[in-house]
């Protein structure tokens, strides 16, 4: 891809991005500025968690110009719907929507802490409105149905933003299921024709074999790929990290190239800028992500404690798991990441039980993250199927359901207004459960909905970098 867009040497392009530099016009410059957070700032020992998550919001909060490589080169007619070359909104040359190229900067997107309030309450890696929607990578917006199917069409994703709160512990439990996973799966290596049951934290993910010749049969692994690599991140599980996560969102919403994916000194987007987000500022992106207040739980009585039981008794915490446990507090940080190795490359740690993150502790040494949410994979039938002619369209990983009070709009697409709403579109696996809701009578789903309303965002997240 790089090389066909940009059709020449990395020495050249550097020659062209020193030139481009120099010609910023006078008393412009980078939004980033020139103070760079590198990775052996971090490495160093010489920044404390305090200094490092400053350095993180910078990245999260920097509205980046076409100095700091904001957008991409020249449109790529090969690929119109990838970072590097799409095409912006009548050719100006900045921004599109579809696609991408759609904010300066994360917190556009992630800046609401609570729409239970008038007016909105504003935080630091909240949640978006439907107006901050992704629209990811549709080839067909057939607005004025001349597909003739009797409404418009649309065959890309149209995601809205969750928040960024509590992430640090959903990523913990991620990796240890990820090595419980990876053990299990070297047990069924080491016994062909054994069928080995996939469980971590006590949600079931199938079951695995190999044969005598060591081939992999996953057809009875479920809810997980076959690489059983636990991926919470993204509607749809498929980012195992918020470092994942973080590089894909930097170069689609604003084509800015992270050195570790693109190689230091290399112009992965042919806009004559390398390095436009270092490593060390990349680092410092995930563990800003990864040490945000956890959504806080109130006080249940009465009806909310009515619900809570109800909640259980029809079946939704079989998906919406309360709470789920970790082995340490420990979040480790590596880099490059191997995601079925999840402590390979380890390079920093923190403490997500002391830290800012609050989590409470277990006493068996780890952290209680009550997210509502199995980290698995389901089918939630045709109703919500996306149309990106995927074989995962109608999957999506378990909601995490804390904070549920404060994040309206609800589903992978915002289209529930309300929690009922959210709760009737539940299809496909949930099918049965949905119906058990449908049919409570009306104080008994009122206390399903006073106990959802319990569970709350962090009221002041990341105040301490202000
Ligand atoms: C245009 C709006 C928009 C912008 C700008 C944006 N995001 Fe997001 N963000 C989203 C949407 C939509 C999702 C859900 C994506 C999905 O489900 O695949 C998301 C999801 C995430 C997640 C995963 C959260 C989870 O629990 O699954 C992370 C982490 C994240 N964004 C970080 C960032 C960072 C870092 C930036 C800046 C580089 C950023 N986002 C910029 C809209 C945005
Ligand atoms: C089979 C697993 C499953 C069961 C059972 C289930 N859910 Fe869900 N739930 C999900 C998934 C997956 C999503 C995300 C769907 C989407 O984004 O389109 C979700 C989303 C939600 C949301 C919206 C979350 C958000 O942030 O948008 C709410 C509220 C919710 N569920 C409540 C419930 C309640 C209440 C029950 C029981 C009546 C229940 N769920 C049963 C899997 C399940």
């Amino acid at each position: 891809m790089i090389s066909t867009k940009l059709g020449s040497t990395g020495s050249v392009l550097l020659a062209l991005t020193i030139s481009a530099s120099a010609q910023a016009p006078p008393g412009e410059g980078p939004a980033l500025g020139t103070n760079r957070t590198t990775q052996a700032d971090i490495t160093g020992g010489g920044m404390t968690l305090l200094d490092i998550r400053k350095a993180g919001l910078k990245i999260f909060a920097t509205p980046f110009n076409k100095l700091d490589g904001y957008g991409d080169g020249p449109e790529n007619l090969a690929d119109t719907t990838s970072p590097g070359g799409r095409p912006t909104l009548q050719n100006n040359g900045t921004f599109l929507r579809v696609n991408g190229l759609d904010a300066q900067n994360c917190q556009e997107c992630h800046s609401v802490g609570s729409n239970a309030t008038v007016p909105f309450t504003f935080a630091i890696g909240g949640v978006g409105g439907s107006n901050n929607n992704a629209i990811f990578q549709p080839t067909e917006i057939d607005v004025d149905d001349t597909l003739a199917l009797g409404h418009s069409f649309f065959n890309g994703r149209y995601i809205n933003p969750p928040f960024l709160f509590g992430s640090g512990g959903v990523e913990l439990l991620g990796k240890e299921m990820t090595a419980d996973l990876q053990v299990q799966k070297a047990l069924a290596m080491s016994a062909p024709g054994t069928s080995v049951p996939l469980v971590s934290k006590g949600v079931s993910f199938g079951t695995i074999s190999f044969s005598s010749v060591g081939v992999q049969d996953s057809t009875g692994i479920e809810g997980v790929d076959d690489d059983l690599v636990v991926k919470p991140f993204g509607r749809k599980g498929d980012n195992a990290t918020v470092r994942q996560f973080d590089i894909g969102a930097l170069q689609f919403h604003m084509g800015m190239q992270p050195s570790e994916a693109v190689g230091a000194g290399i112009d992965g987007d042919g806009d004559g800028v390398v390095d436009e987000i270092l490593i060390g500022e990349l680092s410092a992106l995930h563990i800003f992500g990864t040490n945000l207040e956890r959504p806080k739980a109130e006080v249940l009585t009465g009806a909310a404690r009515l619900g809570s039981r109800i909640f259980r008794q029809i079946g939704c915490s079989g998906c919406h798991v309360p709470n789920l446990t970790t082995l340490t507090t420990n979040l480790t940080y590596s880099q490059p990441e191997i995601h079925d190795d999840p402590l390979a490359n380890v390079f920093y740690a923190a403490d997500l039980a002391a830290g800012p993150a609050g989590f409470a502790t277990t006493l068996g040494g780890g952290i209680k993250v009550p997210l509502f949410s199995d980290l698995k994979r389901h089918d939630m039938g045709l109703g919500l199927k996306e149309t990106f002619g995927h074989p995962l369209d109608d999957q999506f990983v378990t909601a995490r359901l804390w904070g549920i009070a404060d994040t309206a709009p609800y589903m992978h697409d915002g289209r529930a207004t309300t929690l009922t709403e959210a709760i009737l579109l539940h299809g496909g696996e949930a099918l049965a459960v949905r119906n058990s809701f449908d049919a409570l009578s009306d104080i008994h789903k009122i206390a399903v909905l006073t106990f959802l309303r319990t569970l709350r965002t962090p009221t002041h997240p990341a105040q301490d970098l202000l």
